[in-house]
């Protein structure tokens, strides 16, 4: 019989320092309507000196098994996903072994496999399926795996994606008969399409974008694996026909967010492409006038295109739109505005703020997941939300954690940003936490780091 696998929980850990995005505005001579409203952020989580991806990681890990109890030896898998890693040989997961034994003993979690997937904002998605499916296969040799998300968005100083900077990671438990989600293996849709919309060469600390770019490549993608995504619930008898609406078969979705707009662009765009074959379509089209025509254009070309732009803006202020958005979406976005982009994180993130700020009974309701990375790949996939996921997030607490952070100046940030700060010059001194001790020097060890658990 095939196996109910899925997410038993998740934790999710955030830097415990903002930069307000309307300070960064004014600093830079932007208006900050255009960060505050145009893209929809309003503050960007930033690391201390003492973190990176591997502290965050291990923080998120170590609320995970603290919240449930969890015993190292019912670990089978640490599987970290990431695209800011701080070595290009060392997993981050090891990294994340050996802190957290320094807490539960020493060699506890030797017997675990603890791998790292890369591919840029959509690593995590791949990452859960790959150990969902293992799961689900009965190899596994004990109950539990821990995948983690973490990352830190970062642009150069000045440049069009400094505003959509940020830092998290998420912690997801899988295990088979899940609390909180069950998966929809035969769902899963992917749209894959080799691209240069934003990498980081491994010499950099910051990425490389061609912003508008790179949101035709995430719309394009995103595409590609809603329609696979579709064909398959067609398959199922799921959805009886071809003319039958995607976004009725989903109760919320969780998008991948760089910046809480991007968001909105992509669910109008999905809705765009779903609803044509609606029978109010034409009602629609004549509220908003025609679609413009592709005139031969490549589908990025066409996704930011100034015609496509402005038909999706008019759609975008449609009340069909709005109140779509608002039942599917909206929640989603609430701890995003606080957070920025995240990259691997994001996705998960937006999971939990669904969890967080959401009223509805969720019970038995589909969330659909849609993941993007760069370079560039989504994922279009689906869970049922189980009976005892109440109990769950009664203790995910992100709204709360986000509201006690400190806010920095631009003098800070920009001091944290360039790495000016030793690691023993954080701005709150580390306290029950892990940090990066120091990063060694000698021959044998140079550029190793080494990381502690501060009581
Ligand atoms: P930009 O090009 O300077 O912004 O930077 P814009 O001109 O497109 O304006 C953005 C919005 O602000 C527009 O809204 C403007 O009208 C509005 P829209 O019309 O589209 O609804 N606006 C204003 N609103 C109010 N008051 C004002 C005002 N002025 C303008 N005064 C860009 C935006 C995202 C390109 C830039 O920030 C960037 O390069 N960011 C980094 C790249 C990125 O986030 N790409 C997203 C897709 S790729 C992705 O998601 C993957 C990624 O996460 C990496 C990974 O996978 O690892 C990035």
């Amino acid at each position: 019989m095939k196996k109910k696998v899925g997410i038993d929980d998740l934790a999710v850990y955030i830097p415990k320092l903002y930069l307000d995005a309307e300070e960064l505005a004014k600093a830079r001579g932007i208006d900050p309507g255009k960060i505050t409203k145009g893209l929809g952020i309003e503050k960007m989580s930033i690391p201390d000196a003492h973190e990176d991806a591997a502290t965050m990681a291990a923080m998120a890990a170590l609320q995970l098994m603290k919240k449930n109890n969890l015993n190292p030896k019912d670990i089978d898998f640490i599987h970290v996903a990431t695209e800011t890693g701080p070595d290009a040989a060392k997993p981050i997961s090891c990294y994340v072994q050996g802190m957290l034994e320094q807490v539960y003993g020493e060699r506890c979690l030797d017997h675990i496999g603890a791998p790292e997937t890369k591919f840029a904002c959509v690593g995590a998605t791949y990452a859960l399926i790959d150990r969902l499916a293992y799961i689900a296969s009965g190899w596994n040799k004990r109950k539990y795996a821990i995948v983690i998300a973490t990352d830190i968005a970062k642009y150069d100083l000045y440049s069009s994606g400094e505003s959509t900077q940020g830092a998290a990671a998420v912690a997801l438990l899988l295990k088979e008969n899940p609390r909180l989600l069950a998966y929809e293996p035969e769902f899963t849709g992917f749209g894959t399409v080799d691209d240069r919309d934003f990498y980081r060469p491994i010499e950099r600390t910051t990425a490389v974008v061609d912003g508008q770019y790179s949101i035709g490549c995430y719309l394009r993608n995103m595409r590609i694996a809603t329609d696979m995504y579709k064909n398959n619930l067609i398959k199922f008898n799921i959805i009886k026909s071809d003319q039958e609406n995607l976004s009725d078969k989903l109760d919320l979705i969780s998008f991948h967010s760089p910046f809480p707009k991007m968001v909105q662009y992509a669910f109008a765009s999905f809705l765009i492409h779903d609803w044509r074959r609606f029978p109010r379509w034409d009602n629609i089209l004549s509220k908003i006038g025609p679609e413009p025509p592709r005139k031969g254009l490549t589908n990025v070309e066409f996704y930011v295109s100034k015609d496509y732009k402005r038909f999706r803006s008019r759609f975008s202020k449609i009340e069909e739109f709005r109140d779509e958005y608002n039942a599917k979406v909206a929640n989603s976005l609430i701890a995003l505005k606080l957070i920025g982009n995240s990259y691997t994180a994001s996705v998960w993130l937006c999971m939990a703020s669904h969890f967080g700020n959401g009223r509805d009974n969720l019970d038995d309701k589909r969330l659909g997941v849609c993941s993007y990375g760069s370079g560039s790949s989504a994922i279009a996939c689906s869970f049922i939300i189980q009976p005892e996921y109440k109990e769950v997030i009664k203790k995910i607490e992100l709204m709360r954690n986000l509201s006690r952070r400190k806010r920095i100046s631009m003098e800070v940030y920009e001091d944290l940003h360039e790495g000016r700060f030793k690691t023993d010059e954080s701005v709150i001194s580390p306290k029950k936490e892990f940090a990066l001790d120091y990063i060694g020097k000698e021959d044998k060890n140079v550029g190793y780091r080494y990381y502690k658990y501060i009581e």
